[in-house]
């Protein structure tokens, strides 16, 4: 059984673009300019409805304990696929299982196999700071009927046992976030859905957040994540899977490294070479396994840069620096640039919007 799955999911906005009338936001500067608005929107004249498929066909098969981010320019469509998957909103077309339960037919089944966070992690908003984590876990466990005797395994797993009975208002963002990490194991959900729940956190917090919810949420309780975030570098490091979403579509999905590997498979190697004699140059552009070869010119007096793209560095690495040396060309820098998941997110996005 899949963690999530998503058979043809659709879900349209009708989008009321107003015409024709601009209202001044003060009003004893223009009343006649506002009430002829209201009266245009009240009777619906010079309103034009669009359609905008917010999320277009998804069909998603995701396996349980993996820590899955879905990845997206603006207005791709990560917010309302995770809201439809919540039962917050209807799909238009298609379904979608959270742990074989439907999300048309079996709402209190979601509710009760999902979390869905949106916004901070640390979020002080569900969090009285007068309170200890072990009284918040102890709401948490009541409201949710939980046996409170996980609350001492969840504040283990978070690594919150020592500040236990210390009152949340003097914890860093960093604790905070582990308590929001405990509340997640407590309620034991095997889906969690977030919504972005990094931004405005620091790069260190973001971190131990990635860390703890992938040792803890994932490995431990083998729990799955659904995250949308826009933090690709950190996508990069700790997701098992990313998804990649545009204009409501999955344009790409699978593994960091293979995504990355099947979109972008060459690699540039980086040259910078001391006394360089020009055969070298011509010999190093012809090496085989080269796609593309760049000679980038002086750097100072006497160091040249070249740039080599290749799909199989290994290969053409050793041979490189073999017919430079063999040359009596010094290296003084060599660089491999592998490609980022942010390569890829910009090479398929531009692609698509070409
Ligand atoms: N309530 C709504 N009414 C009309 N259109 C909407 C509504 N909510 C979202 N949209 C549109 O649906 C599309 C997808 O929006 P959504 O919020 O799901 O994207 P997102 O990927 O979460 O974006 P972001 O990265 O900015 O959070 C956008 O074009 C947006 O303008
Ligand atoms: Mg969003």
């Amino acid at each position: 059984m899949y963690a999530i799955e998503t058979i043809g999911l659709t879900r349209t906005y009708l989008r009321y673009n107003y015409k024709g009338t601009h209202v001044s936001m003060d009003r004893d500067d223009n009343p006649g300019g506002l009430l002829l608005s209201l009266y245009n929107r009240y009777f619906n004249r010079n309103v034009e409805k669009e359609e905008i498929v917010a999320v277009d066909d998804v069909n998603l098969k995701i396996p349980q304990g993996e820590l899955v981010c879905l990845l997206g320019p603006n207005g791709s469509g990560k917010t309302t696929l995770l809201r439809v998957l919540a039962t917050l909103l209807k799909p238009t077309r298609g379904t979608a299982y959270i742990m074989g339960h439907d999300i048309l037919k079996e709402e209190d089944d979601i509710w009760r196999h999902a979390t869905y966070i949106a916004g901070l992690l640390t979020g002080g908003a569900w969090m009285d700071a007068r309170l200890t984590p072990r009284q918040i876990l102890l709401i948490q466990a009541k409201l949710y009927g939980f046996p409170p005797e996980r609350i001492d395994d969840a504040l283990k797993l978070s690594e919150l046992e020592d500040v236990a009975d210390t009152r949340v208002a003097t914890f860093s963002t960093g604790m905070l976030a582990r308590l929001s990490a405990a509340i997640g194991l407590l309620r034991d959900s095997p889906v969690y859905l977030l919504d972005e729940p990094m931004s405005g956190i620091s790069k260190e917090v973001t971190q131990e957040l990635y860390t703890h919810m992938k040792e803890n949420i994932v490995r431990k309780a083998k729990a799955t994540i659904l995250f949308a975030t826009h933090n690709l570098i950190e996508a990069e490091r700790y997701a098992d899977r990313v998804i990649l979403m545009h204009r409501g579509k999955v344009i790409a999905q699978g593994k960091p490294e293979e995504l990355i590997m099947s979109i972008y498979k060459e690699q540039s190697i980086e040259f910078e070479v001391l006394n360089c004699p020009p055969d070298v140059v011509k010999s190093l552009e012809g090496l085989s396994g080269i796609l593309k070869f760049v000679d980038l010119g002086k750097v100072d007096e006497e160091t040249i840069r070249l740039v080599m793209y290749t799909e199989d560095p290994r290969k053409v690495l050793p041979k490189a620096i073999s017919t430079i040396v063999e040359g009596s060309g010094e290296i003084k820098h060599v660089k491999v640039n592998k490609p980022t998941l942010e390569d890829i997110f910009i090479r398929v996005v531009r692609e698509k919007l070409g």
